[in-house]
């Protein structure tokens, strides 16, 4: 509202056109900033001292010729940002985002007495704001309304006192920076206009203060992602205008207080999740009755749900997974809910069944209840959910799998399905006779079930299936032919059952592993929740999921097909634990996208092709017990390999630059003393192509790789 009253006089303005020209010295002043342009992409040509400066591009100036918006937005300048804009007298907005200005921001901008607007957001800024400026003799009336300067390289502390003369600020947008220090305070100590405030992802520490309860207008408080300590302070909550208010992944503990909290009766979004909450969720929760987003996930919190949430009609989205709720979630009416379409309550320790009432909320799009202690049999009425696309019920203490695939195959809204982790007493896997196939399901985890039976014709109707999780259950008989029909299939894991005869050519046939330009997206909606692995791991973005093939720890006992070869996209391929014979095909070394071959515990016997170590994103390689002889490769991602990578083959042998392989008698695989290669580099290598992106890729996200790399098949996709 107040940000509005800002740029409606502006743009009132900017429609008068000049009839007086613009001053020499205004001129002066723009020419100075061109000055300090390192790379100007075309603009000192746009800008001639034989034409007016008010025609100029990205100039606007009064009706008497006085520049009021310098506007230069995603221009594609680099250099500084020169002090000489403060000389425009008039200059009420300056928007200079998504560029490249480095440097810092000059002071004599921030105590303009004419700047209204400034963003400088998206740039390079950095060094320590200096909203001060010291040499200014005259008032000290700052006008400044909106300043955006998020996502820049900005650092040192948020000089406090100094934005106590901003006493018109309503905007400022500092997210997205290095700032460090005690988050400011001072901002509404002179001044109550702050509406909005934005220190998201910084490094500010320390408590968060009390005194910005003084800012009656704040409607937006967002720090998540710093370093924030201790409890929300009492005072914050007589800021009662709060709209949104957002601290996530920051490490605030205490209680959220059940009197206080009601305070804030306009609040639509409460996101806390990833700190270290504690307590109940207040009954006084139900007074707020505006809510929409209700996001407390990956704290401590415990007791039972109030049955008050069902007076909070509004909301779209509860998070409350990764914390210690208990008892059941009946107590909530959701019926009342209509507008809820996400509901999460992964990793807590619910009992009793899932609440009838759920199933009135027909815009549920997204349900997860996995990870709980839920039991009963699934009702037909879970169909009703007619715009449910992820549903995840694994790892709870459901029975009747039979029923559950029974009902739930007459959903058609339903893309991913996630099922796993239940004892269900023994039950086979439903078979044809009794299900008739899916319609649109992409995503299916069935995995760690005990189950026994063979792998299913019903899943060959599965014509969307892209990722089928079928690992650590009983299944026996033959890997079937039918599975090369599923044309969109590209993660297979059927990894820990009991599969006999032999590597199928129809594997091998596989269109998406097959097929190097085909990737691997699953419809984003259904993703955008993410997919658990194991807890702490979590996929952001579905197109990180690597092609896989996970065949380890059945009972296979034919030769690995030379036709291999053909897959060409697979990223991971396993086939360790099995009995499988014959010679390493020469034709591995056609899987250029390989990061992870496991050939580990088989009967295979000649050599490694030494070709193999031109898979330069291989990162994990085992052939350890088995019968292989001969010299192991060297060079490329193999100087990389540990010995246990080879271990429990004797008659294999590393050459080194004095011994020739099978000259002496061969020696068990020697300690590689004199590898160079930092191995983490070597896999950032291989990560960094894989993925398009630089060599230098964040570390977390390569720890987070490697370890879904680790736990790939062992845990059930919650
Ligand atoms: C315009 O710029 C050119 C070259 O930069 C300079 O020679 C000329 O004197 C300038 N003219 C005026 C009117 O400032
Ligand atoms: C600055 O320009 C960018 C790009 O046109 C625009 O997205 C942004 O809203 C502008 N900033 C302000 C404060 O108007
Ligand atoms: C910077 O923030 C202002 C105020 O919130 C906003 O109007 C503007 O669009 C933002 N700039 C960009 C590039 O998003
Ligand atoms: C602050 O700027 C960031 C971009 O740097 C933007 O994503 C965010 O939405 C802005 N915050 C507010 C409250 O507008
Ligand atoms: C908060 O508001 C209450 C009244 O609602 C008042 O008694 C108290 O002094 C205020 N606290 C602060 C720190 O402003
Ligand atoms: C969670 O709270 C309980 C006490 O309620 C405590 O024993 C436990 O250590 C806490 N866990 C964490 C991770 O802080
Ligand atoms: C839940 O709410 C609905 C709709 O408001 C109501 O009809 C129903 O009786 C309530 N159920 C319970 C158990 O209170
Ligand atoms: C499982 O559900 C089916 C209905 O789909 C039912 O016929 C069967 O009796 C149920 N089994 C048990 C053990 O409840
Ligand atoms: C391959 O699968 C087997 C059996 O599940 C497992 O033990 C092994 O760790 C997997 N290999 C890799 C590299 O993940």
């Amino acid at each position: 509202m107040a940000f509005a009253d800002v740029l409606v006089p502006l743009m009132l303005l900017s429609l008068v056109s000049p009839s007086c020209s613009c001053t020499e010295q205004e001129e002066g002043s723009l020419l100075q900033f061109l000055a300090g342009l390192s790379r100007d992409n075309g603009l000192t040509a746009l800008w001639h001292n034989d034409t007016d400066c008010c025609e100029w591009e990205g100039i606007t100036c009064s009706s008497d010729g006085a520049i009021i918006e310098v506007s230069l937005a995603s221009r594609g300048l680099e250099g500084h940002v020169s002090p000489s804009l403060g000389g425009l007298s008039n200059l009420q907005s300056l928007n200079l985002s998504c560029n490249s200005f480095s440097g810092d921001l000059p002071s004599e901008l921030l105590a303009s007495r004419s700047i209204i607007v400034v963003d400088v957001s998206f740039n390079r800024l950095s060094q320590v704001l200096q909203p001060q400026d010291c040499n200014s003799s005259v008032s000290d009336y700052r006008p400044l309304q909106v300043l955006n300067i998020s996502s820049n390289l900005f650092t040192g502390e948020f000089p406090s006192v100094a934005w106590e003369k901003m006493s018109n600020l309503v905007v400022l947008n500092a997210s997205n920076n290095n700032f460090q220090g005690l988050m400011p305070s001072s901002f509404c100590i002179s001044s109550s206009l702050l509406a909005v405030l934005d220190l998201t992802y910084n490094q500010f520490s320390g408590n968060m203060p009390g005194s910005l309860g003084k800012c009656s207008a704040l409607r937006v408080l967002k720090a998540g992602h710093n370093n924030l300590t201790g409890q929300l302070p009492d005072e914050l909550f007589n800021a009662s205008s709060l709209e949104y208010l957002s601290f996530p992944n920051n490490g605030l503990d205490g209680v959220l207080d059940d009197a206080r909290i009601t305070n804030l009766r306009n609040l639509s979004k409460l996101h806390l999740g990833g700190n270290m909450l504690i307590g109940k969720l207040p009954d006084t929760i139900g007074q707020l009755t505006r809510l929409e987003e209700l996001l407390m996930s990956d704290n401590n919190m415990s007791g039972e749900l109030p049955s008050a949430l069902s007076n909070c009609t509004n909301l779209v989205t509860i998070d409350l997974k990764g914390n210690r709720f208990t008892g059941e979630l009946t107590k909530v009416n959701f019926s009342n809910l209509i507008n809820l379409r996400t509901l999460d309550v992964l990793y807590n320790k619910f009992t009793g069944t899932i609440p009838e009432s759920i199933y009135s909320c027909s815009n549920l799009n997204a349900l997860r209840l996995s990870g709980n202690s839920l039991h009963g049999q699934l009702s037909p009425r879970i169909v009703d959910l007619k715009s449910l696309s992820f549903l995840s019920i694994s790892s709870n203490k459901f029975t009747n799998i039979t029923n559950m695939l029974r009902i739930l195959q007459n959903s058609s809204s339903i893309t991913t399905l996630l099922i796993g982790g239940h004892n269900f007493n023994g039950e086979a896997m439903p078979g044809d006779d009794i299900i008739a196939g899916f319609q649109n399901l992409q995503v299916l985890s069935i995995s760690g079930c005990s189950l026994s039976g063979k792998i299913p014709f019903w899943l060959s109707k599965l014509k969307s299936l892209k990722m089928l999780f079928l690992q650590k259950n009983q299944l026996s008989g033959p890997i079937p032919a039918w599975i090369k029909n599923l044309e969109l299939l590209f993660y297979l894991d059927i990894s820990n059952n009991r599969l006999t005869g032999e590597v199928p050519l129809a594997l091998m046939e596989m269109p998406m592993l097959k097929s190097e330009k085909a990737t691997t997206d699953v419809d984003p909606s259904a993703f955008e929740r993410t997919v658990y692995i194991a807890r702490g791991l979590q996929y952001r973005k579905l197109n990180a999921v690597p092609k896989l093939l996970n065949l380890g720890n059945n009972k296979l006992t034919s030769v690995i097909p030379k036709e291999i070869g053909q897959l060409k996209s697979l990223n991971v391929l396993n086939f360790s634990m099995n009995s499988l014979s014959g010679e390493m095909p020469l034709q591995l070394c056609s899987l250029t996208n390989l990061q992870v071959l496991d050939l580990s515990s088989n009967h295979l016997t000649g050599e490694i092709p030494l070709e193999l170590n031109k898979l330069n994103f291989l990162a994990e390689f085992n052939v350890s017990n088995n019968d292989l002889k001969g010299p192991i490769p060297t060079g490329g991602q193999f100087d990389t390999f540990p010995d246990s990578s080879y271990e429990r083959n004797p008659k294999l042998c590393r050459v080194t630059v004095d011994q020739l392989c099978g000259s002496a008698e061969p020696s068990a695989v020697s300690v590689l003393s004199t590898e160079q290669i930092d191995r983490r580099v070597a896999f950032w290598i291989g990560f960094g192509a894989f993925f398009g992106v630089g060599i230098l890729h964040d570390q977390l996200v390569l720890s987070k790789f490697r370890g879904i790399m680790d736990t790939m098949g062992f845990n059930i996709v919650l």
